[in-house]
């Protein structure tokens, strides 16, 4: 870890990830007991003297009146703004009620928006966020394992369309994330699952060491400690850190966060949403590395790692969806250039590379990755 994390044992294991965009710096709290701090940590980083908590119906009734109480107990006067729960909420007409309540609370332009939940509300709030009165504060709590590693931090913000998820949306930093790794007791083991497909994502990314463990050591065991589940959640966010710190905007570097998508998308849309997230980058991750494999992109052994790490976390290799199915979904991805697709090609386990494909080529790897696998 790099010398500006500081590290406290006081209350069990805390780091503080510093994330320096071109945009705005902040500071990203993980730890055992952040929850407790939130209105201090908040006062702290962006002052103001209202403050509204956007969560969703499941997340509310679990921990907004703890944050209310902190904030509350830091000077803000807060409000509460709960919407229904579910992707199928993330939409432009719920986005609109919170810019109302927003307005009704009489927010002003120096005030501060507390997301509070998984990656809908932190996508939905953040975007929020970004347009009331253009732009006011925002700090992310993330309660889900998924936001913690990867949509609370970077400044994505977003709500889906009719024609795809997250084709609304803006790039809005956070001031502050606040993620408490005690609030993941209450995620249901599927989705604590679904979401360690990212987690694998990023070892194999950037990080043999953190592979390794994982493949050792599934983090979605029972009884697995809180204090190493920190860890593991503040090495994902360093290294998403690093990664958003050298490309805020995604032109270059931060496309490498993709990998495992391009097929990974393609096989979530096309279960038409049934299949998690986390779990659809798992297969994807999978199917692509068994491909660039075998095309000589990839070090040998590289795929049947990833196989291993994902099935110890119970998550899908490979997926018994039609090559023209795949394709299909493929080609329709946001990310895609007219005739190309820029993979993301993991040349071994720590290391990827962005390569620009044609359609003929992507075909070729849907063909050598996907329905291959002995499951
Ligand atoms: N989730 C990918 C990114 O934030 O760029």
């Amino acid at each position: 870890m790099s010398t500006s994390e500081r590290h406290t044992h006081e209350e069990g294991f805390e780091s503080v990830i510093p994330v320096r965009t071109a945009s705005r710096s902040y500071d990203v709290y993980v730890g055992c007991d952040v929850l407790g701090r939130v209105g201090g940590l908040v006062r702290a980083a962006t002052g103001g003297e209202a403050a509204a908590i956007v969560c969703d119906s499941n997340v509310g009734p679990l921990y907004a009146s703890r944050v209310e109480q902190s904030l509350v107990g830091a000077g803000y006067h807060v409000s509460t703004i709960t919407f229904s729960a579910g992707e199928q909420h993330k939409r432009l007409g719920t986005l609109e009620i919170i810019l109302e309540e927003l307005a009704s609370c009489e927010l002003s332009r120096t005030d501060v928006l507390v997301a509070l939940g998984g990656g809908v509300t932190g996508d939905m709030a953040g975007l929020a966020a970004a347009l009331y009165l253009r732009g006011i504060s925002v700090v992310q709590i993330p309660t889900s394992l998924l936001a913690m590693v990867d949509s609370s931090v970077g400044g994505k913000t977003a709500v889906d369309l009719a024609a795809g998820k997250n084709l609304a949306g803006a790039f809005h930093q956070p001031s502050l994330v606040l993620a408490d790794v005690r609030c993941l007791h209450t995620l249901s083991h599927d989705l604590l699952t679904d979401s360690c497909g990212e987690v694998i994502k990023h070892g194999v990314l950037a990080d043999p060491v953190l592979f390794d463990e994982l493949r050792e050591k599934p983090i979605n065991a029972s009884g697995y400690p809180d204090q190493d589940l920190a860890r593991v959640v503040a090495r994902n966010v360093q290294i998403k850190r690093d990664v958003v710190n050298a490309d805020e905007r995604e032109s270059g570097v931060r496309q490498t966060l993709n990998l495992g998508h391009t097929l990974g998308h393609a096989i979530e849309a096309a279960s038409d949403y049934r299949l998690g997230h986390g779990s659809s980058v798992a297969a994807g991750l999978c199917c692509v590395a068994r491909a660039t494999e075998v095309l000589g992109w990839t070090e040998p052994g590289t795929a049947a790692r990833i196989e291993d790490a994902c099935q110890a976390h119970g998550l899908p290799i490979d997926t018994s969806l039609s090559h023209d199915t795949i394709r299909r979904y493929a080609i329709h991805d946001k990310k895609r250039h007219g005739q190309t697709v820029n993979l993301v090609v993991p040349t071994r386990i720590g290391a990827a590379q962005i390569r620009t494909i044609t359609l003929h080529q992507l075909d070729e790897v849907i063909r050598l990755g996907c329905g291959t696998a002995e499951v």
